[in-house]
């Protein structure tokens, strides 16, 4: 979808981060947009920093009626949706074992009810219209083998899963809304600095509060590998300028790192390599 001055986009998760960036770069393209967080003081700010094509509506993205809320504050102020980004995300990690449930419960509530409460409310709204855009925020975690944060990949890989079979139903049904699942490495936000803290000396110190301490003791290669991610770290705005890319040249997948292909690739080879060849 070619984005254009006067139409309207939503995005969650909008008050920091990628989200936040998104929203900026919209407004840049001046497209008016509806910023939802369920951070009500940060998003009163972002929105005031945005400027007045910019309205707030603090959105807990796990409760579907908030969500409808959005929907109809938005149609109320803008009176269109063009594009959605479904975006709002939480982390967690740890030992699979030792994750409390109800960690578990949080993250999927947040990161896959969060997409599906966004497509269950905003599609048929862009069907209706005919033409438009739907993001979901999943990650690299979603499309790699992962440790200590199952709760994450899972939610993450959900969204994949979610946004493919979106994509193919919406390309039979209404071919001009498009789907782009973004799969994001290392961006600079406060997410990943807060893994990357965790990875810093004293950090071990935070985690041993969460893990038993023979597991922390394991955890060494895992926290090298999250310090070498955070050298090929990108700014937000350069996030968000590929997210918006994928979306105009509507691409399925918006990946931020070429250097982690083969992240992915193993993944994928382990799978090719259980069919075994055609012959048998
Ligand atoms: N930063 C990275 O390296 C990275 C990598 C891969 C994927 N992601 C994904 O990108 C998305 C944005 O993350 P970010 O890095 O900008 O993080 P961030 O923490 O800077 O921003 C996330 C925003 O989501 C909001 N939020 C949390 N729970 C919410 C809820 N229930 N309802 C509404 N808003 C809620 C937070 O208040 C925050 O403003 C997330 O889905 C995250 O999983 C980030």
């Amino acid at each position: 979808m070619k984005l254009e001055a006067g139409q309207v986009g939503v995005v969650t998760g909008a008050a920091n981060g990628i989200g936040r960036a998104v929203a900026a770069a919209l407004v840049d393209r001046g497209l008016r947009v509806a910023v939802a967080d369920v951070d009500a003081d940060a998003l009163e700010q972002t929105a005031a920093d945005l400027g007045d094509q910019v309205i707030a509506v603090p959105t807990d993205v796990a409760e579907l009626d908030q969500v409808r809320a959005l929907a109809d504050r938005t149609l109320a102020a803008f009176g269109r949706v063009d594009l959605v980004v479904n975006n709002a995300g939480v982390g967690a990690g740890g030992p699979s074992w030792a994750i409390d449930p109800a960690n578990w419960n949080r993250v999927w509530s947040v990161n896959v009810g969060g997409v599906v409460n966004g497509i269950h409310v905003f599609t048929p709204h862009l069907i209706a219209a005919g033409h438009g855009h739907i993001v979901n925020t999943a990650s690299l975690a979603g499309l790699t083998v992962g440790m200590f944060g199952a709760p994450y990949a899972a939610s993450k890989s959900a969204i994949i899963a979610i946004s493919e079979s979106l994509r193919g139903e919406l390309g039979l049904i209404a071919p001009d809304v498009g789907v782009t699942v973004v799969c994001p490495g290392p961006v600079d936000t406060q997410m990943f600095r807060g893994l990357t803290e965790l990875a810093a000396p004293d950090g071990a110190a935070q985690q041993s509060e969460t893990m038993p301490p023979e597991v922390l003791a394991q955890l060494a290669p895992m926290m090298d590998a999250i310090a070498e991610m955070a050298k090929d770290i990108v700014p937000t705005g350069r996030a968000a300028e590929i997210i918006l890319a994928a979306v105009e040249s509507g691409k399925l997948y918006a990946t931020t790192h070429p250097v982690m292909a083969h992240a992915a690739r193993e993944r994928v080879d382990t799978i090719l390599e259980s069919f075994g060849s055609p012959a048998g």
